[in-house]
This record gives structure tokens, C-alpha cells and sequence, in this order.
């Protein structure tokens, strides 16, 4: 019997999923059907139980209900309840076990396809201290880093996360203190290249870099990569390798298989002009 996947988000229509897990599904013999569902801001949890109803298996979940996701799961895993944010449900008989594959996905990124392993690297993590840092922190983290910075405009908020997490690697800066600074990875996690913006980051930063990450996944070369070239950074990166990543954790969560990447991430890269 087919079984079924969704992804929930609003709006949906420009969503990669159903396209990233059909061609999963078909290189790896896999039997489902994965569509796309516009969410109701009045009534998430409603989409959820008729998605479920109708026989659902699993959902990935983007914006805005990753934090409602959440909160209806019976089984959130660690990592979701540290990112108090789900990107992935699976549906077992009354069970609703939720995961956020998010920074794993950015993690292998980096460390499998772009080839630059964490463990020993200075990493700047420019975040807000939203969703995507959160999700991102303890797989940095365990993967060995010299050193782990996060950096906010409201530097409170990266100051209580840290806290939060209460890790020695890990360390909160002003964008002012970045000055003179190096750092081997520079990541941008925040969404100021959504509308174009550059956040406050001081070109030092990107001296030494030998690569400069954007989460933003399509939107060519933004201010921030922009900024990396100008710098000299050699390798540039958007999220399209996260995306792919992120996605194929769930397949190997819901199936049992974890189907190959490269010929998606290959499929969905756009040129970084
Ligand atoms: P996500 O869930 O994708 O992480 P979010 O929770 O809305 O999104 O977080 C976005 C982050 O980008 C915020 O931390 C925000 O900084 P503040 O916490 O200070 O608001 C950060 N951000 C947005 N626009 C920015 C800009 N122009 N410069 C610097 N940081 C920016």
C-alpha cells in the first residue's frame, strides 16, 4: 500500500519538498506519495489530525508552525525540544514523535559536501538567536569545534540561549567585538538576507574564512556572500545542501533508507550571481 507524506507550510507554493522526496522515493524504491499542504494559522493542529485521519504517515513542517509542530508532539526528541521547534512528525498509532532535522542537515552540508570538517575550526555562527541557530547548536556543537561563537543584534537573546545551553566551547559576541576577529567558517543564520540586508558583521571576520555559508536557499549572491567574495573567501554556499539534508534525515527517519543526496542538491543548485 502507497503510503503518505506532506509537508505543511504557509505559504507553500514554492516548497522543493514534494520534488526532493519523490526523487528520493524513486531511487530508492520507495512506495509513497509526498504532497504539499497550505496550513491554517487558526487551526494547525486541525490540518495535522485530518492529514493523519485520512491515513498520513509523516509531515515535514516549515514556517511559520515549526513551534506549533512542537508543541503537538507526545514524543519530541532532544534535539527538538532544545529548538522548542519540530521540521519533521511521524505518526505512530497515537503516537506523535517529533524531530528537527534542521542543523543536522546544515551540518552534513558542510562537513560531507562541502568537505570542511568542524572539529578544530573557529566557527562563527551569525544567528539570530532564532529557530535555525537553535536547531544548529548541539550538532555544531558535538561534531568538535575550537571554538563556536554566535553573534545577534539582540545579543540578549544569543546570551540567554548560550546560556541555556551552558557549553565551554561555546561563546556570545557583539557584532562590534567581531572586529579583528578570524574564524575559519562563517554561517549565516540570520534572516536579514530575506529582505536583502547584510547584517552587521565586520569584513575582518571573513580574513581567514575559507568558507561563508547562507541559509537562504535561492536567493543568489546576497549581500552577506557578496561580501565574503569581496573578502576573498573561496568557497560560497547556500542552503540548497541543507535543504536536501535536512529532508533525506527525515526520509531515513520515516523509511528506514537514507536515499542519496548529491543527484538532488545537483538538480536544485542555482548559480550564486
Ligand atoms: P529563524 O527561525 O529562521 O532563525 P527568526 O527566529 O525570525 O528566524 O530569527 C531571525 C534572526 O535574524 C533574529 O535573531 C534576528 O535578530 P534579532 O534577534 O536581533 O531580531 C536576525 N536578523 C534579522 N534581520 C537582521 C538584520 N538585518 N541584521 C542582523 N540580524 C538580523
Amino acid at each position: 500500500m502507497t503510503d503518505h507524506y506532506a509537508v505543511i507550510g504557509r505559504p507553500i507554493n514554492h516548497t522543493k519538498s514534494p520534488f526532493i522526496h519523490g526523487l528520493f522515493a524513486a531511487t530508492s524504491g520507495q512506495d509513497l506519495e509526498y504532497g504539499a499542504i497550505e496550513g491554517s494559522l487558526e487551526d494547525f493542529a486541525g490540518d495535522v489530525a485530518r492529514f493523519r485521519a485520512q491515513g498520513g504517515r509523516g509531515m515535514n513542517v516549515t514556517a511559520p508552525f515549526k513551534l506549533q509542530a512542537f508543541q503537538l508532539a507526545t514524543e519530541p526528541s532532544e534535539r527538538a525540544r532544545l529548538a522548542k521547534a519540530a521540521n519533521a512528525l511521524k505518526f505512530e498509532g497515537e503516537r506523535v514523535l517529533a524531530e528537527n532535522f534542521d542543523g543536522i542537515g546544515l551540518l552534513r552540508d558542510i562537513e560531507v559536501n562541502l568537505g570542511q570538517p568542524l572539529a578544530g575550526k573557529r566557527v562563527l555562527l551569525l544567528l539570530g538567536a532564532g529557530g535555525a541557530v537553535r536547531g544548529a547548536l548541539l550538532p555544531f556543537l558535538a561534531a568538535g569545534p575550537a571554538a563556536l561563537v554566535m553573534v545577534n543584534r539582540d545579543r540578549q537573546k544569543a546570551a540567554g540561549l548560550a546560556q541555556e545551553i551552558g557549553h565551554p566551547l561555546l561563546s556570545v559576541s557583539s557584532y562590534e567585538a567581531l572586529q579583528g576577529e578570524r574564524f575559519d567558517l562563517v554561517i549565516n543564520a540570520t534572516s536579514a538576507s530575506l529582505v536583502g540586508e547584510l547584517p552587521p558583521v565586520p569584513a575582518d571576520v571573513f580574513a581567514q574564512a575559507a568558507l561563508a555559508y547562507e541559509l537562504a536557499y535561492g536567493k543568489g549572491l546576497t549581500p552577506f556572500l557578496r561580501l565574503a567574495k569581496e573578502q576573498g573567501v573561496a568557497q560560497l554556499a547556500d542552503g540548497v545542501g541543507m535543504l536536501v539534508e535536512q529532508a533525506a534525515e527525515a526520509f531515513a527517519w520515516w523509511r528506514g533508507v537514507r536515499p542519496e543526496t548529491r543527484p538532488v542538491i545537483d538538480r536544485l543548485t542555482l548559480p550564486l550571481t
